[in-house]
């Protein structure tokens, strides 16, 4: 397997579109050399069709490793193409998407949907297994609407489990509402139910499950590690606050020596990037296409806010990267480019263990009951 030349996933950075693009990688990898990168979700269907532009869709430079590849789709045929066409890319994991709520998605029978049809997905997991050299892993909600008992959640796992290769699951710890509240809501409204992840470890020794949904400090991540969490996934902080949600990640979760990293050497190595890729497919991607992941470099810092003025003025004129960091960097104070991210804030996080006496009853299904599941 190729998974097994890197350290295990106890950290990755989700799934997020329009967000963890290549650019966006490219940043977090020179950030933390560890955590797992996650791509954004990709159609089976974009694939299939754009079959004669993959370079585009999917490849990216060796420094990602370890990446996961997220797919969405309904169409098992695509799904089987799409994976045998990603194969290509060695990808470390292919992870198919359960979890989105977004009505253009969930209309289609997509996404977070799917958890209704788990025979479906076990279809889907095989399939793009059978197709594909890399290991599967599903991400999915803790349910759908009025589909949110935890006995509902464990018949989801037993059947994609049991009937596909799928030994990997990320759960994003609150119910999807498909409602036609907007995915923005949908990943605030629906409280976050941690405990029924726990059950999870406890109910399916067997499995790896990885932790999603409003954790936002590596002091979390590893007070979620501690409590047993198999791996721990991030998104939003990871995307808006990157120096300090990554700069910890190697030393604080996987235990590497500190390293003297700073911001400025970060954008040095960026830069070279940025500059090298622009107009690579025509007109894209643009220099504010490659700007944007850095947006959030100096979440909180001084000069933040007159840096960030500075940006959208320069990106009406300039035509590289170098230009732009030339031009805005002046608002950024020397002692914030230049220092590195430091020792990991301590403190006790009590959110996990307080779980203890809230988890769900042990998953109760019975053999024949199994078994009327199936049918
Ligand atoms: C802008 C944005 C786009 C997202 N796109 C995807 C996606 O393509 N696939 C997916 O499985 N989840 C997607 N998500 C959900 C995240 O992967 C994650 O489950 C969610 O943000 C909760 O984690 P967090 O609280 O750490 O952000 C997206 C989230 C955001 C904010």
């Amino acid at each position: 397997m190729v998974a097994a030349r890197y350290l295990p996933p106890w950290f990755s950075v989700a799934p997020m579109m329009d967000w963890t693009d290549v650019h966006y990688r490219t940043l977090a990898r020179l950030i933390s050399k560890h955590s797992w990168l996650y791509t954004e979700m990709l159609a089976a269907e974009t694939i299939v069709y754009q079959k004669g532009n993959l370079e585009r869709f999917l490849a990216y430079t060796p420094e990602q490793h370890p990446i996961v590849l997220q797919i969405g789709g309904n169409n098992l045929e695509n799904l089987a193409k799409a994976a045998e066409l990603a194969n290509a890319y060695r990808y470390d994991e292919i992870n198919f998407n359960c979890g989105c709520p977004s009505p253009k998605v969930a209309g289609r029978c997509f996404g977070a949907r799917l958890m209704l049809d788990p025979k479906f997905v076990a279809e889907a997991m095989s399939v793009i297994a059978a197709n594909s050299d890399a290991p599967v892993s599903v991400k999915c909600r803790i349910g759908v609407d009025n589909h949110d008992s935890y006995n509902e959640l464990c018949d989801f796992i037993y059947k994609v489990s049991s009937q596909s290769p799928t030994r990997h699951f990320i759960i994003h710890s609150r119910k999807a509402l498909l409602n036609g509240i907007s995915p923005a809501d949908n990943r605030k409204i629906p409280p976050l139910k941690y405990e029924y992840y726990y059950a999870l470890l406890r109910d399916f020794p067997d499995l790896t499950f990885t932790i999603n949904g409003g954790i936002n400090s590596i002091n979390e991540v590893n007070a979620a590690r501690r409590e047993g969490a198999h791996g721990v996934m991030v998104g939003r902080a990871a995307y808006h606050n990157p120096w300090y949600t990554l700069g910890h990640v190697d030393t604080a979760v996987y235990g590497a020596p500190h390293t003297n990293l700073t911001r400025r050497q970060v954008l040095e190595n960026y830069q070279v990037y940025g500059d090298s890729v622009l107009g690579k497919y025509g007109q894209k991607p643009t220099v504010r296409d490659v700007v944007k992941p850095l947006l959030g470099l100096f979440h909180s810092e001084p000069g933040n806010g007159l840096w960030k003025r500075k940006a959208d003025a320069a990106l009406q004129h300039c035509t590289t990267l170098k230009s732009f960091l030339e031009e805005t960097l002046g608002a950024i104070p020397d002692s914030v480019l230049d220092s590195t991210v430091g020792e990991a804030p301590s403190g006790c996080i009590d959110t996990f263990a307080k779980l203890n006496g809230l988890l769900p009853p042990p998953y109760a299904a019975r053999e024949h009951e199994r078994e009327a599941l199936y049918a």
